[in-house]
């Protein structure tokens, strides 16, 4: 005990000397538990998962952005918070200079930054958004990612703009305005936020609303093709639009939709997604998707690791440093674009 209590205090005294030399203060400001690198900058990285196409642009868009500016090092989570800790964990005692982190289960972010705070080692989160309270456990938490409402209010206004222009869209005559909603994965703020604002565009466009059915599909497209083949099977007529939280989704639904007939003959159904990934692009000019929103995949990627660079540094990020304008001092919101044939260049 005596022996346990010694080693403490020297490691204690050790501790305060290492801190006092190097801040020459009582607020340590190097990052990475150690002094600012001389070199580029290593930052650690983790994915929620790899298999996700959105994600994998942003990825792309991190790895592209640190050309020549930082060491990135991009780890796959596979969809588990508990191999997402462990790749953490393991970030940490390589001691990183900074970490960007795009959390499996947006509730575990709590416990994350405690691990960064007592390492000293600053933290982005990305594309899923921790609780305000977790973002305030400390300064050097940031976020980088799009404002969920505005792109539900987006993927409605594509459905009310095509349902004014298109008096036939209402198939059964009644005024009001049959959909199915498919849904990512829930809890993430962009599946809650976009179900809920994508309908509220329409009914704020004075447009009567039915929900025939809703489901998740876990931004899944394989799952959107089931889902929406057993809503076709089971209130096919019925339903008059596809809303769904994302491109891979509606792509799915368009899969089921042409299984059962649609898209030729005359027969249609207007189907919208969010984040205009390559193959959604291709079925909006081919027609079958009448719209999406752009998530900028390369905007999210580049903040991200902009915002991480400059903490690693040992930097205050700010507007100048990083080229991205930062709200209430930890948040980069990167805005979504309508998208239709007419202008999806823009998205490309
Ligand atoms: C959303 C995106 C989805 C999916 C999800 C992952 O922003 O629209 O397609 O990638 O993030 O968290
Ligand atoms: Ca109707």
């Amino acid at each position: 005990m005596k022996k346990l209590i010694a080693t403490t205090l020297v490691a204690a005294v050790t501790l305060s000397v290492v801190g006092c030399s190097q801040s020459g203060g009582s607020q340590p400001t190097a990052s990475g538990g150690g002094a600012a690198p001389a070199g580029n900058p290593k930052i650690g990285v983790a994915i929620y998962k790899f298999d996700d196409t959105f994600m994998t642009g942003v990825r792309n868009a991190i790895s592209k952005a640190a050309e020549g500016k930082a060491e990135v090092d991009i780890v796959d989570s596979q969809n588990a918070q508990p191999t997402q800790n462990d790749k953490v964990d393991l970030f940490i005692n390589k001691k990183v200079n900074a970490l960007a982190i795009n959390p499996v289960d947006r509730t575990a972010a709590g416990v994350l930054i405690d691990k960064a705070k007592q390492a000293n080692i600053p933290l982005v989160f990305f594309n899923r958004e921790p609780m305000p309270e977790d973002m305030q456990k400390w300064d050097k938490v940031y976020y980088v990612g799009a404002k969920a409402e505005e792109s539900g209010t987006i993927s409605g206004e594509l459905i009310v703009d095509y349902w004014k222009a298109n008096p036939e869209a209402d198939k059964n005559k009644d005024g009001v305005l049959q959909y199915v909603m498919l849904k990512g994965e829930p809890g993430h703020q962009d599946a809650e936020l976009r179900t809920k604002f994508s309908v509220k565009a329409i009914e704020d466009a004075g447009i009567k609303v039915e929900k025939v059915a809703e489901d998740t599909a876990m931004w899944d497209r394989v799952k959107g093709q089931e889902k929406m083949a057993a809503f076709l099977a089971a209130s096919g007529d019925k339903i008059e639009a596809v809303l769904a939280n994302n491109d891979d989704m509606a792509l799915g639904a368009i899969e089921a939709l042409k299984a059962s007939g649609y898209f030729a003959n005359g027969k249609y159904m207007p189907v919208v997604g969010v984040d205009a990934t390559a193959p959604a692009l291709k079925e909006l000019e081919a027609g079958t998707l009448l719209g999406t929103v752009l998530n900028d995949a390369n905007n999210q990627g580049k903040a991200t690791l902009s915002i991480a660079s400059s903490l690693a540094k040992g930097e205050t990020p700010t507007k100048d440093s990083t080229g991205f304008d930062i709200t209430d001092g930890k948040y980069v919101w990167v805005p979504y674009k309508k998208i239709t044939k007419e202008n999806m260049n823009d998205a490309k």
